[in-house]
C-alpha cells in the first residue's frame, strides 16, 4: 500500500455490502450501516446495482460489475465470519486490517466488548473522517494504526490496551492476499504471541487461482483508459496459500483449524445468486482455535 493512501479496496469491500443489504441472503445477512460508510460519489455505483440499473458508459459499466461482483462474494465471506464470531463469545475483539468494517457498529452481539480496529494510518484516518458523523458504535472501539510492512503488532497492541492474557477473537479478513508471505507470517506469529487460551482466529485468504489473477488483468487493462482508477491500482495481491499451507502456518502458531471452507460452498448454502464461481472458489474462510 501507498504510506499516505487509504485503501481503495476497503472502499469495494463496503460498496459490496452496501449494495448487498436487503437485497442478497435476507435473514443471514444485513448490513444498513454499510452506506453511510461511503462518500456520495462511491454511492452511486452501488445504486446502480441495488437498482439493478446497468448503465450504459463502459467506465460505468466497470464499475457497476465490480460492485456488483464484490456483493456476491462478500454476502458468503461476511456471513461466514459473523457466525464464527458469535459462537465462541469473548470480551476482546480485534480486527486486523479493518478497512471500513462496521461490525463494531452493526453487531448487537459486540455490545460491551473491547474491539480494537488495527489498520495501515492512511485507511484509519480515512475510516475515522467517515465514522465521524455516524451514531457511536455498540462495542467499545479503539483504532490502532499499524503498517504490517514495517511495525510491531505485538507492541502497538500492547499499548492500545489489549491483555494478551485474556482470550481474544481475531478477524483477518481480505487482507492476507496484499501482503507478502513473510508479512502472512510475522503477523501470524504476532497474533499467536497474544493469544490467551480460548482464543479465535477467523481468517480469509486466497487460494492460488490462475482464472482469479487473470480476471485481475483484465480489470486491469480496461482501467486503464480510466488512469488506472481500480480498486488494485495500488494494493497489488501479493500472496495466495493452499488450505494445507494455510493449515501448517496456524498450526505453527499454536492454532487448531475447525473449519476451512471455500466461499463457493458457503455461497451454495445461502439464498443468493452464485454467480462468481472463480471467486468464490478461490476465497476461503478458516477458523481455528487455540
Ligand atoms: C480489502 S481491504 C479489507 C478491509 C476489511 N477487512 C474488509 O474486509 O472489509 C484491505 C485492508 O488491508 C489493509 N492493509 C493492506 N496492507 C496493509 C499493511 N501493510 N499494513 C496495514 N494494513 C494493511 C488496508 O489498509 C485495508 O484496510
Amino acid at each position: 500500500m501507498d504510506a499516505d493512501r487509504a485503501s481503495r479496496t476497503a472502499v469495494l469491500v463496503c460498496q459490496g455490502r452496501a449494495a448487498a443489504d436487503g437485497r442478497l441472503a435476507e435473514g443471514r445477512f444485513a448490513d444498513p450501516t454499510a452506506m453511510a460508510f461511503l462518500h456520495e460519489d462511491e454511492r452511486v455505483a452501488v445504486q446502480w446495482v441495488r437498482d439493478g440499473a446497468v448503465p450504459k458508459g463502459w467506465t460505468e459499466r466497470l464499475e457497476y460489475e465490480m460492485v456488483r461482483a464484490a456483493s456476491e462474494v462478500i454476502v458468503p465471506r461476511t456471513v461466514a465470519i459473523d457466525d464464527a464470531v458469535r459462537a465462541r463469545p469473548v470480551r476482546q475483539l480485534v480486527i486486523v486490517g479493518a478497512g471500513l468494517d462496521d461490525r463494531a457498529w452493526r453487531m448487537p452481539e459486540l455490545a460491551g466488548v473491547t474491539a480494537f480496529e488495527v489498520d495501515h494510518p492512511a485507511s484509519q484516518r480515512d475510516k475515522r473522517d467517515r465514522a465521524a458523523a455516524l451514531p457511536p458504535p455498540l462495542a467499545a472501539l479503539r483504532f490502532v494504526p499499524v503498517d504490517f510492512s514495517h511495525d510491531s503488532l505485538a507492541t502497538i497492541l500492547a499499548s492500545a490496551g489489549h491483555a494478551a492474557h485474556e482470550p481474544t477473537t481475531w478477524i483477518w479478513e481480505g487482507v492476507v492476499p496484499y501482503l507478502r508471505r513473510a508479512e502472512v507470517a510475522a503477523t501470524l506469529r504476532a497474533i499467536g504471541d497474544l493469544s490467551a487460551p480460548g482464543s479465535r482466529l477467523v481468517v480469509n485468504y486466497q487460494a492460488p487461482a490462475l482464472r482469479a489473477v487473470l480476471g485481475r488483468l483484465f480489470v486491469r487493462a480496461v482501467s486503464l483508459p480510466a488512469r488506472g482508477r481500480h480498486p488494485w491500482a495500488n494494493e497489488p495481491v501479493r500472496s495466495s496459500w493452499t488450505p494445507a499451507a494455510m493449515a501448517d502456518l496456524l498450526r505453527h502458531h499454536g492454532f487448531a483449524v475447525r473449519r476451512d471452507d471455500d466461499l463457493l460452498t458457503l455461497a451454495d448454502a445461502l439464498p443468493i445468486p452464485v454467480r462468481q464461481r472463480n471467486s468464490l472458489r478461490a476465497g476461503r474462510v478458516a477458523v481455528a482455535d487455540r
